[in-house]
């Protein structure tokens, strides 16, 4: 059999440790030829390709990124992308496809299913926002930098008597926020899913002060929106070939405002790419490792329009249809626990 292989929309940690998984367990347990696509949907269309034998895996486990680029292109965006795709797989004669992505990615792969390619999803996104699965490789990564950047931020705030706005990715979905704000012991934490009441957030700061802390350090997601406004705060009006917009310049607009309300000294950090960058941690090296290993084994089973999937301690398979219906957001319990610890 001969599988292709590609990652699609932002780079995560993990994805070369799901390459690796396919790859190992492909040609050593089931004689497959792994066919890698680079630049995610856009190789596909121009068949951009390498093959994957075991020395192109080897000592890329710990590696950030991905081996094989990645794009954020939409194939139905363009003309004829879907079609130039099929053509590709029928002409190298490729019997199935492993897509690796988020929403997008996989929204794509669901499509293309449909249409009546074999593909197998592997869910990938640090903003864990996938449906499907209890959780995708890269989110522990992220979460655990903003944590690191936390614990240096704590300090930096204590000794300067400052309120630190801290931006972290998370367009629609808080996840990373919510999780980096308790791990980071955060004072204020705001995400997509809860407009925010600039009054009730220099209220929590003050009251921090009311109690002899002369810090305060307020964690917001990027996509995170005041109550008064509907407006996202953008860094520019460019959209993506899926239609999401640049965000960015939230953390800045809110340390202002903060800074106005409560009359304290309020800087701004943005996070941004190093929140993607870099090695994995060993839990996102083993869950992309897990993921690839039953992504390959569901090549052949045959279990195709389907997703490897964190079903509690299980590694499952899910219609990928279910995975890319709805984003997942926060839930009210997790968001309830970080609120515990505000002001
Ligand atoms: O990977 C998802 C994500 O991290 C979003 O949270 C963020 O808005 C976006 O990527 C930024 O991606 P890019 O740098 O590719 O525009």
């Amino acid at each position: 059999m001969r599988v292709a292989i590609l990652t699609g929309g932002g780079d995560c940690p993990g994805l070369n440790a799901a390459i690796r998984a396919v790859v190992r367990k492909g040609i050593l347990f089931h004689h497959f030829e792994i066919i890698g696509v680079k630049r995610g949907w856009a190789g596909a269309m121009d068949w951009d390709t390498r093959l994957l034998d075991l020395d192109e895996v080897s000592g890329i486990l710990p590696r950030g990124g991905t081996i094989l680029s990645t794009s954020r292109t939409n194939p139905f965006k363009m003309d004829g992308g879907p079609e130039k795709i099929e053509e590709n797989f029928k002409k190298h004669k490729i019997d199935a496809l492993i897509a690796i992505g988020g929403e997008d990615t996989l929204g794509v792969a669901s499509k293309l299913f449909q249409r009546g390619l074999k593909v197998v999803g592997v869910p990938k996104t640090i903003d864990n926002d996938l449906s499907g699965t209890d959780m995708t490789f890269g989110f522990d990564t992220a979460v655990s930098i903003v944590t690191e950047a936390l614990d240096r931020i704590h300090t930096t705030a204590e000794s300067h008597h400052r309120v630190m706005v801290v931006e972290v990715m998370g367009r629609h979905a808080g996840w990373i926020a919510t999780a980096g704000g308790i791990a980071g012991g955060a004072d204020v934490v705001l995400i997509p899913e809860k407009p925010f009441d600039i009054k009730v957030v220099s209220d929590l700061i003050k009251r921090r002060v009311s109690r002899g802390k002369t810090f305060s350090i307020v964690v917001v997601a990027e996509g995170a929106t005041p109550t008064d406004t509907t407006d996202f705060f953008l860094k520019d009006q460019e959209k993506d070939a899926f239609g999401h917009v640049k965000l960015g310049g939230i953390g800045e607009s809110l340390a202002k405002q903060i800074e106005k309300k409560t009359g304290f000294e309020t800087r701004a950090v943005v996070l941004g790419h190093t929140q993607r960058g870099g090695t994995p941690t060993a839990f996102d090296r083993i869950l992309a490792t897990r993921y690839g290993v039953k992504a390959i084994d569901m090549v052949k089973n045959g279990e195709f329009g389907q997703m490897a999937a964190l079903h509690g301690n299980q590694i499952v398979a899910v219609p990928l249809e279910e995975a890319v219906k709805k984003l997942k957001t926060v839930d009210e319990e997790f968001y309830r626990i970080a609120e515990v610890f505000f002001g």
